[in-house]
């Protein structure tokens, strides 16, 4: 009996560890949230499947009841696959499963995943940190309200602000406008460019790209709605010539008129 809690990457079925692929595969039960991919499920046919996340129209079942359901298939024997968008480690409350199974001695693996924080701008064409000009990258929640059920807790925007390199914002597209002001406050210039980037890694992937002065505005006319990523910083200039994902068939094109 043992509780897997599995990462299952950014999005790409194809950013998925083999160690995931072969836990979905012999699974008695996945317990997973919106953000996984359909298609990733289809990868655990023989598997119950137990949708915990805010799907529309559902309640989403709170923290302690998923530890509560975690612990009792584990005890029941059975193979079970907590499947969690991105890395369970990263913004996703796998520790906090990770603690109440060990409180009930059930025994749990982690398996790392691909976090969007870092693969979500590559497919975007931006690496987060670059040699002498971005020497750091703090990863950042957005959604801190504190007291508010879910809130990730408090961040320290002057601190975040100070620190330099790159900034990496999860769950932060509705709360855009206060982090902006918060940064410019405390010392970013308007001028450094930001990069919104929604259900990066998938076919569906789109990207803002604009500056501190002018995202928000972007942001609103692009009505971008979650999952989107901010990043924050000089690496965003790359952009311009590192993308490859959304312009990939173009690019295709080009080449094979090139060769002809
Ligand atoms: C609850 S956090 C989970 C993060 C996840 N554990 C990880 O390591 O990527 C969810 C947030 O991650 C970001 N995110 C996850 N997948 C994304 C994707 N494919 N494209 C853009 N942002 C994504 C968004 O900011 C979203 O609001």
């Amino acid at each position: 009996m043992t509780v897997h809690l599995v990462g299952a990457g950014p999005g790409d079925p194809g950013l998925l560890t083999v160690r995931a692929l072969e836990l979905l595969r012999r699974a008695d039960v996945v317990v997973y949230d919106r953000l996984s991919q359909e298609s990733l499920l289809d990868l655990a046919p023989a598997a119950e499947r137990i949708d915990v996340g805010k799907a529309p129209g559902h309640v989403r079942l709170a923290q302690s009841e998923i530890n509560d359901l975690l612990i009792e298939r584990g005890r029941r024997g059975e193979t079970v696959v907590r499947l969690k968008g991105g890395d369970p480690f990263v913004f996703a409350r796998g520790g906090e499963e990770a603690a109440a199974l060990r409180d009930a001695r059930v025994p749990f693996e982690v398996v790392p995943g691909i976090t969007s924080a870092i693969a979500v701008p590559a497919y975007a064409g931006i690496p987060v940190t670059l040699r002498h000009s971005s020497t750091s990258v703090t990863i950042v929640t957005g959604h801190e309200e504190p007291g508010v059920d879910g809130a990730e807790g408090t961040v320290d925007w002057q601190a975040v602000a100070r620190v330099g390199g790159t900034i990496v914002v999860l769950m932060g597209v509705r709360s855009l406008p206060r982090i902006v002001a918060e940064l410019v406050v405390h010392g970013r210039s308007p001028a450094t460019p930001v990069a919104l980037i929604r259900w990066g890694t998938t076919d569906a992937q789109e990207t803002v790209i604009g500056t501190l002065a002018d995202i928000v505005a972007r942001a609103a006319r692009a009505r971008l709605e979650p999952p989107v990523l901010a990043v924050i910083g000089e690496v965003v200039r790359l952009r311009e010539k590192l993308e490859w994902f959304e312009t990939r068939g173009q690019s295709l094109e080009a080449a094979l008129v090139e060769a002809r």
